[in-house]
């Protein structure tokens, strides 16, 4: 018998308890083990006194500590008081299963260090891609082969955002309003729709299989609430979707990595990612590209991924690898030339085309839309984004334009 309890009991808290109680019978069929809940810790007891497990409930952490439970879910979310709840937890030599990506992103090298320390485990697959079960891919499958590239729509709340403005023509803050209709997105959306959330996501990811610390403040962070029903025609009309796309990249001397909107071929890979889905992409030395794609939050997905995390526990009675981490130097920009869509504005008066056309290269250059001579978007092909950005700062500078921005072609 295994024993686990669980530190929350709201969305993924009650998947867990749902998804223990339905399958632990086949657990114990298939694997001789039956899983039970020891307790169950809340912050407002009252809250759940209906429920027909309350007699598991409690509001006090030191039962948690003092039960004979083996492994310890946290599903409450926030960094305090959960890192030390879970500090407290691998020290009294409980594995540890969390979600909490905001958590791991910050602090999730000092946890594993401690769960080693105690010989015990600390599991997070669902901190990031909900059911897709990339963490556990990278740690075990793939570790024979270097990770040149991570790539992933890791957010499901902005890309059912971006989904519902480009197939349904609505502006952003219409399709935030459907996605909080939904249930896709919280009543306070900053962490999804500035890309924070992502970003956590991606440092995870990043460490996990390029085994190198990359802290969220050095991701380049642009969020989707900057975009308007113009960049979606434009990228209609070229045959293109905007994603969220978050992309960590290895370079021989240094790492770059972004979390910002990006023009996408539409039948391409990302493309096709729609809604609250989500999608990894690998590439890998001597193998190539390897993708995963799956439903990344709401209550079972992420409750199918914490399962997931108990059984690995179950079979492997292992404890953690802790990888030899190295420091990184970032680079601010991508390396190398890349295609890119470009608007530029002006507020006060008409754009000067033939200003603009002089600083950049004529023949990589291909006019998309200048209907409103105060808003010109163009395609840029073969050009670095260190160029780009010198170059549009240039022309502000000289007040041809006084706002731009500029995305990503993958
Ligand atoms: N929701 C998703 O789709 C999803 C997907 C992937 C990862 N995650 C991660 O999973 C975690 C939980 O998310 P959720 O959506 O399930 O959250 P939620 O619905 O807000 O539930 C939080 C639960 O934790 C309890 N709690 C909060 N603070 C507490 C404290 N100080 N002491 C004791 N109990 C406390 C709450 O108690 P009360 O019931 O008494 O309020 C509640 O039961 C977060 O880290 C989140 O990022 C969520």
């Amino acid at each position: 018998m295994t024993s686990v309890a669980l530190l929350g009991y709201g969305t993924v808290g009650s998947g867990v308890l749902e998804i223990i109680e339905k399958n632990s019978r086949s657990t114990l069929q298939t694997y001789d083990e039956f899983i039970n809940i020891s307790n169950v810790l809340v912050r407002n007891i009252e809250k759940h006194q209906n429920n027909k497990h309350f007699k598991l409930f409690t509001d006090s952490y030191e039962d948690i500590l003092s039960s004979n439970c083996d492994i310890v879910i946290e599903v409450m979310g926030g960094i305090h008081p959960a890192y030390d709840y879970i500090k407290s937890a691998l020290q009294a030599r409980k594995h540890v299963i969390t979600a909490n990506k905001d958590l791991i992103a910050e602090h999730g090298d000092e946890l594993i260090a401690l769960a080693n320390k105690f010989h015990v485990t600390l599991n997070y697959e669902a901190s990031v891609g909900g059911s897709i079960p990339v963490i556990r891919t990278i740690k075990e499958s793939l570790a024979a082969h270097p990770i040149k590239s991570v790539t992933g729509i890791l957010n499901g709340t902005t890309n059912y955002i971006l989904s519902k403005m480009y197939n349904e023509n609505l502006s952003y803050d219409n399709a935030l309003k459907d996605a909080q209709d939904a249930g896709f997105a919280e009543s306070d959306p900053s962490s999804d729709v500035l890309g924070f959330d992502a970003a956590r996501k991606l440092a995870i990811l990043t460490y996990l299989s390029m085994n190198k610390v990359l802290k969220v403040k050095d991701i380049l962070i642009d969020g989707i609430t900057n975009l308007d029903e113009k960049d979606m025609i434009i990228a209609k009309q070229l045959g293109y979707k905007i994603k969220l796309i978050s992309k960590a990249i290895n370079y021989d001397h240094c790492l770059h990595a972004f979390v910002k909107p990006v023009y996408v071929r539409s039948n391409s890979m990302y493309g096709l990612i729609d809604n609250e889905y989500n999608t990894v992409a690998m590439d890998l030395e001597d193998i190539g590209e390897m993708h995963f794609s799956g439903k990344g939050a709401g209550k079972e997905p992420t409750a199918s991924a914490i399962y997931g995390d108990i059984l690995d526990i179950l079979l492997n009675d292992k404890k953690v690898i802790t990888p030899k981490l190295k420091q990184v130097k970032i680079c601010h920009y991508a390396q190398g030339q890349h295609d890119w869509l470009v608007r530029l504005y002006s507020l006060n008066q008409p754009i000067n085309l033939e200003k603009v056309l002089k600083f950049f290269n004529h023949g990589n250059i291909e006019i998309k839309d200048f209907a409103d001579s105060h808003d010109l978007s163009f395609t840029i092909t073969d050009i670095s984004e260190n160029k780009l950005f010198d170059i549009i700062h240039k022309l502000q500078d000289l007040n041809v334009i006084s706002v731009s921005k500029y995305f990503m072609i993958l």
